[in-house]
């Protein structure tokens, strides 16, 4: 069945795709004799037929946003939402921020948390107007219909996610790329998947306009609906770093529509470094996210095997959390005793898991939340201990391939238990734009010289 495998996995030119339907009507064929009992062949069965010649390399994620179960109140506004019908009738034209650049490109939508099936009518791609994040214009010379092991329309099971046919449509690292879905039932169910924390403009409107230059009468909301993957089919040397993480990975306190999260920061760093232009930066954080408990987002130890181990081309890991398990367990030094523990236990299963995978994982240092309890509920001095006692195990414990120090970037060295005046948004925990490219120039380009973990068999 080598044929088949190759033939979903890889992109092929157009003759080679002709050669592919003969060869699957010919290995049909082949299967429908070996069925049928007693059969006697008169020439011998066919010779084993040759795969075709494909350019050598795998399916990278260039840009990722993690599913979550919608809250109530991050669904789209009426009339998009009524009482089990979500998106009747709709368009939604949402834009993405490649990492890095390729020829081919593949979509992931996914259906994971959706109460019912999700049935897309049709989908395209095309660049946006300007190539600008969070419009509803695209460059309409640029649009292509996308397929789905052949068909425009699709029907997602819930729990489940599809993979698109593979596009030839450049993109290039760190550009915009508008997506444009259309579902004529709409989901019959309040229970949808998406990713609240966009920070880029999404649009709706009524009708089929999946072609439309632009989206005319559209409503707005800065979410991500469906969309959970891009992939890039890229040479062998080309993989991903996927990042697990909470709102301050996942951009609060960056600017919408600007693409200035850490870690696109970092990736612009490291494109322009040509030792780490060939690593995409995927981001798998989520606002609230916690490493022991589900809340906004499955916990991080039930999804570092959908956000890291299934993601396309993953060669490195890092983990960021913590912030929120901490800050959500009551300030009483029992409770943070537990906490503390079960984080730090958390931290080693989840570098288990990815080092048997052959991939090296970094973690960073949880950065500082104390502060006016007014405004920081999270900040108090028994939390703030726990803290210290786990970015003491994430330092110097040798579980991971490498440690950034966002603490130490972050902290006031003058009150290190609290961040950096000129790096706090406000609210004492989430870091504002010049925080987050803080991080980004003190982020370390030479640990992705490590390419395997110093710890495959911990
Ligand atoms: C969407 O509809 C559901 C069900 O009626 C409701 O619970 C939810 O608050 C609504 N959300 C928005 C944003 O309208
Ligand atoms: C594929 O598309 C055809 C025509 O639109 C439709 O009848 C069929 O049900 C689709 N198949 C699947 C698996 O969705
Ligand atoms: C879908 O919306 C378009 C635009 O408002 C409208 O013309 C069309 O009648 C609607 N179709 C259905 C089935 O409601
Ligand atoms: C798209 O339409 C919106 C609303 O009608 C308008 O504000 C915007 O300028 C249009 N964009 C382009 C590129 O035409």
């Amino acid at each position: 069945m080598r044929v088949c495998s190759l033939a979903n996995s890889q992109p092929q030119p157009e003759s080679a795709k002709q050669t592919m339907g003969a060869l699957r009507v010919v290995l049909a064929l082949f299967v429908s004799l070996l069925s049928v009992a007693n059969v006697v062949y008169a020439v011998g069965p066919p010779a084993p037929p040759k795969p075709p010649q494909v350019p050598a390399g795998h399916w990278v994620d260039t840009w990722v946003s993690m599913p979550q179960l919608t809250e109530p109140a991050n669904l789209p506004p009426p009339p998009f939402n009524q009482t089990n019908l979500v998106f009747h009738n709709s368009t939604i034209r949402q834009t993405i921020h490649t990492s890095i650049g390729g020829d081919q490109i593949r979509l992931r939508i996914s259906n994971v948390f959706g109460g019912s099936d999700l049935p897309i009518t049709a989908v395209t791609i095309a660049l946006p107007a300007n190539g600008a994040a969070g419009t509803s214009a695209i460059q309409t010379n640029t649009l292509q219909t996308v397929t789905f092991s052949g068909n425009s329309s699709v029907v997602i099971p819930n729990g489940a996610l599809v993979v698109s046919d593979p596009l030839t449509f450049t993109v290039k690292p760190q550009s915009m790329l508008a997506v444009t879905l259309f579902t004529a039932q709409g989901q019959t169910t309040n229970s949808i998947t998406s990713h609240p924390g966009s920070r880029t403009t999404s649009w709706f409107s009524f009708g089929n306009s999946v072609s439309a230059a632009n989206l005319t009468d559209a409503t707005s909301v800065a979410h991500w609906y469906f969309l959970s993957a891009l992939e890039v089919w890229a040479p062998k040397n080309v993989g991903a770093l996927a990042i697990v993480g909470d709102s301050i990975t996942d951009g609060r306190g960056s600017t919408d529509n600007t693409n200035n999260r850490w870690p696109d920061l970092v990736l612009a760093k490291m494109q322009a470094n040509p030792a780490t232009r060939n690593i995409a930066v995927v981001n798998q954080a989520a606002g609230g996210n916690r490493i022991l408990a589900d809340g906004l987002g499955p916990n991080a130890l039930g999804r570092i095997d959908r956000d890291v181990l299934a993601q396309s081309g993953v060669k490195y890991a890092m983990i960021f959390e913590g912030v929120n398990d901490i800050g959500t367990a009551p300030a009483t030094p029992d409770a943070q005793q537990a906490i503390g523990d079960r984080v730090i236990w958390s931290l080693k299963q989840i570098a288990t898991r990815v080092h048997t995978m052959g991939i090296p994982i970094f973690a960073a240092t949880i950065t500082p939340f104390s502060g006016d309890p007014t405004i920081q509920p999270y900040s108090s001095p028994v939390r703030e201990a726990t803290r210290v006692r786990v970015n003491d195990f994430i330092k110097n414990s040798g579980t991971f391939d490498a440690v950034v120090d966002f603490d130490k970037i972050l902290a006031d060295p003058a009150n290190p238990s609290q961040l950096n005046p000129k790096f706090d948004s406000g609210d004492f925990l989430h870091p504002n734009p010049a925080g987050y490219q803080a991080v980004a120039d003190a982020f370390p380009l030479d640990i992705f010289n490590i390419v395997s973990p110093k710890n495959n068999f911990s």
